[in-house]
């Protein structure tokens, strides 16, 4: 069952994604070559806190930081530590923040100063296939409308879409119904109506799309070694175009 918000739970995933997004911003921010991963993870913490909000990810399943931090070939649930970020890496940046006890979930890839062309292809390409699933993300559609339009523009661009993880529902949970993939057919899943609220995150892999995970029990990588970028936002169906909830008000981005 996919939950229609009221009008006060959508008020409430507003607030709540505007620090997503503004955290996420800020971690954006502190991405420079020296910069340790734990004090972006503290700086996050700090400010989702002042902002009276909760970050979703501290403690949920026993995570035990307020962000991920995915460096490279590292495409997911990176856990901020004593990692000293260099010149070249790409940072996937994944923040979620609660504000009575309503959720925004926000990711997007980050150049450490000068990094490879191929780099920045598929942070580009990553970016872009999200814009072009959620075209798709509207009254009248299915849920692998929007799974079909990423995997297409990111095969077509070269880059290969994981399978082993995908979108999801969110509201007063941080998972809910439905799973929304990043790849398959179109014209499947349940048809999408206004109220509806989703985290659309194409994760995108510069080699194969193969993962597996790491001793940690969270960081999850490419099997190949490759390059991985995740960039997601959480939006709202409405009668027209999707809203995206996770946006900082000065967001010129
Ligand atoms: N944004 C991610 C997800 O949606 C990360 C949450 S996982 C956590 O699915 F365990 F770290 F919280
Ligand atoms: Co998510």
């Amino acid at each position: 069952m996919i939950q229609i918000k009221s009008q006060r739970e959508i008020s409430l995933m507003r607030r709540a994604g505007e620090i997503a997004a503004a955290a996420r911003r800020l971690a954006g921010n502190m991405v420079a070559p020296g910069v340790t991963t734990r004090e972006i993870d503290k700086a996050v913490f700090d400010f989702i806190r002042a902002h009276g909000a909760k970050p979703s990810f501290l403690k949920y399943n026993g995570y035990p930081a307020s962000i991920c931090i995915s460096v490279n070939n590292e495409v997911i649930h990176g856990i901020p530590g004593k990692r000293v970020l260099r010149e070249g890496d790409i940072v996937s940046l994944d923040v979620g923040a609660a504000l009575d006890g309503y959720h925004g979930d926000c990711a997007a890839t980050i150049p450490c100063g000068k990094v490879s062309g191929e780099a920045m292809h598929l942070i580009e390409v990553t970016r872009q296939s999200f814009y072009e699933g959620i075209k798709f993300a509207r009254p009248g559609n299915r849920i692998s409308d929007i799974s079909h339009a990423v995997q297409t523009y990111a095969e077509q661009n070269g880059c290969s879409v994981v399978r082993d993880y995908v979108g999801h529902g969110v509201g007063s949970k941080l998972h809910e119904a439905p799973e929304v993939p990043n790849f398959g057919p179109p014209g499947r899943g349940a048809r999408l109506f206004p109220g509806m609220t989703f985290a659309v995150e194409p994760m995108l892999n510069a080699g194969d799309y193969k993962i597996r995970r790491l001793s940690d029990g969270w960081t999850v990588v490419t099997l190949d070694g490759s390059l991985s970028a995740h960039f997601e936002n959480t939006i709202l169906i409405t009668s027209g175009k999707p809203e995206i909830l996770t946006v900082c008000p000065e967001d010129t981005e």
